[in-house]
């Protein structure tokens, strides 16, 4: 039978890692082929191993990049466009914790690295994917990885919560543009996920913590986003275009509560402390300060 994605190029910015690189797999697994974009060289070349140890080895290319740069992000798009001729889907994944700390001690420099990822990123990846699907003229899907924390206040650092509202807000207003040109755009908005964004290496130290964050009795997985992320790529999801879609094992149900439970059972090590944390990248987190959070 043939794959959902047979015959599909896809970009996958942050596809080194976590969601990333998840969704990598399962897009190859449904035919597709795949430039692996992130900035961190090591996972990047450790998930192309893993990729041809799966048989994918032709379908599967890494780019070293910076998601925030122009010239690095349209690079990588005539990586695809060079190797396979086309372009399909982009998946704008990639991301970092940024900025962390009371409001009062952020550094404005650790404020816009957050926003150059988190959103500046996702821009480039529309502007520049959009750009070539156009000029294909066959549609083409766009994907951005949003989350609950920019749903509401509460569920993670000021800055990476606002820049993750943005992310959605930009999915809703590019849907409408790009919709007469068969172009869709969609947010996925996943809740707390076992990555390393989130475990740097240790998972049972965090999976007791999110298996107590939301209702739903196991942890999130990377493949829980993949599969949506697959659903949202193929043609089986069509009609959606500027949807924002909730994957948070029921986290975001709780309403008013779900801050709470976040707080309450956080082992994250950072209260009283201002820096920026440049999740997996391969780049050292700063601690600028150990403010106090009042
Ligand atoms: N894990 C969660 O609980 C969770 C929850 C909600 C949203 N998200 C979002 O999901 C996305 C994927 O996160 P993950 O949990 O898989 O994390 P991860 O750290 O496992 O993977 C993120 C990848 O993004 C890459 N990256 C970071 N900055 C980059 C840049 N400037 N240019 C290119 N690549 C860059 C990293 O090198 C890494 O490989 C992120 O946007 C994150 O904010 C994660």
């Amino acid at each position: 039978m043939a794959g959902r994605l047979e015959g599909k190029v896809a970009v996958i910015t942050g596809g080194a890692s976590g969601i990333g690189r998840a969704t990598t797999m399962l897009f190859l697994s449904e035919g597709a082929r795949v430039v692996v974009a992130d900035y961190n060289a090591a996972s990047g070349e450790e998930t192309i191993s893993r990729a041809g140890q799966q048989g994918h080895v032709d379908r599967v290319v890494f780019r070293r990049m910076d998601v925030a740069d122009e010239q690095q992000v349209e690079a990588t798009f005539q990586t695809a466009l060079h190797r396979w001729g086309r372009l399909d889907c982009v998946f704008n994944n990639a991301g970092v914790g940024g900025a962390f700390g009371p409001i009062t001690e952020i550094a404005v420099e650790d404020w816009d690295y957050t926003f150059a990822v988190l959103v500046r990123g996702v821009f480039l990846g529309i502007k520049h994917g959009a750009r070539i699907m156009k000029a294909q003229g066959q549609g083409g899907t766009i994907i951005n990885t949003a989350s609950i924390a920019g749903l509401s206040g509460g569920d993670g650092p000021q800055a990476y919560s606002a820049a993750k509202a943005a992310v959605v807000n930009l999915t809703k207003s590019t849907a409408i543009e790009l919709a007469p040109s068969r172009i869709r755009v969609n947010a996925i908005c996943p809740g707390g996920i076992l990555t390393p964004l989130l475990h740097r290496g240790n998972p049972e130290a965090v999976r007791n913590f999110l298996e107590k964050f939301q209702p739903w009795p196991e942890a999130g997985q990377p493949e829980h986003i993949a599969t949506v992320a697959l659903f949202l790529a193929s043609d089986e999801s069509r009609f959606i275009t500027g949807a924002t879609i909730v994957v948070d094992g029921g986290a975001t149900a709780c309403g008013a509560f779900a801050a709470g439970r976040l707080h309450s059972v956080s082992p994250l090590p950072m209260q009283g402390l201002a820096g920026v944390d440049r999740g997996t990248t391969g780049e050292l987190a700063v601690v600028r300060s150990g403010a106090s959070s009042g």
